[in-house]
């Protein structure tokens, strides 16, 4: 059994994520989505509303399950057996960063990471930018699932109201 995990923040999941995920499962036998829960960064979404919705995005994937964790991702992996940490790349700037956490994952625990090319469509997605776009009114329905739309929109209107 050849288990990956694929982790990350998901402040919201993207189409970018999501594709990162469905190609991770056809090349492991399962496939743990991980949300990283690290009290110390705001966040828009609490780590409740992002598992909520990973688990929509990956309902029709009968290998992929979702978990939460805190902590290194190194002991995530050996707490559910993983083998590898799949991660997406959108850039050589993703590599540059990526490559370092994956060699210190590596040194922690042996874990190797593999990384996918993301899909053309996606390089220049990121949840970052999918929330500074959305505040501003701009249309990101194409760059997220549908049912992270609505969620986005009343989260933004409630940090606004907050000033
Ligand atoms: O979506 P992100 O912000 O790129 O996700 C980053 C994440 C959560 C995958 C990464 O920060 C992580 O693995 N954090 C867990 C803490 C850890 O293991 N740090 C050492 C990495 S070498």
């Amino acid at each position: 059994m050849r288990r990956a995990v694929c982790p990350g923040s998901f402040d919201p999941v993207t189409q970018g994520h999501l594709d990162i995920v469905r190609r991770a499962s056809t090349l492991f036998d399962e496939v743990v989505v991980a949300v990283g829960v690290n009290v110390s960064k705001s966040r828009l979404f609490t780590a409740e509303e992002r598992l909520a919705m990973l688990e929509q995005g990956v309902a029709g994937l009968d290998n992929v399950r979702v978990g939460g964790f805190t902590g290194l991702i190194t002991t995530y992996c050996r707490e559910v057996g993983a083998d590898a940490i799949v991660k997406g790349l959108r850039s050589a700037t993703d590599f540059d960063y990526e490559l370092a956490m994956a060699q210190m994952n590596t040194h922690l625990t042996g874990v190797e990471t593999v990384f996918l090319p993301a899909d053309p469509r996606h390089t220049f997605v990121s949840s970052s930018l999918v929330k500074e776009v959305a505040s501003y009114g701009g249309d990101v329905s194409a760059l997220v699932p549908d049912f992270v739309l609505g969620p986005l929109t009343d989260k933004l209107a409630a940090r606004r109201a907050e000033g």
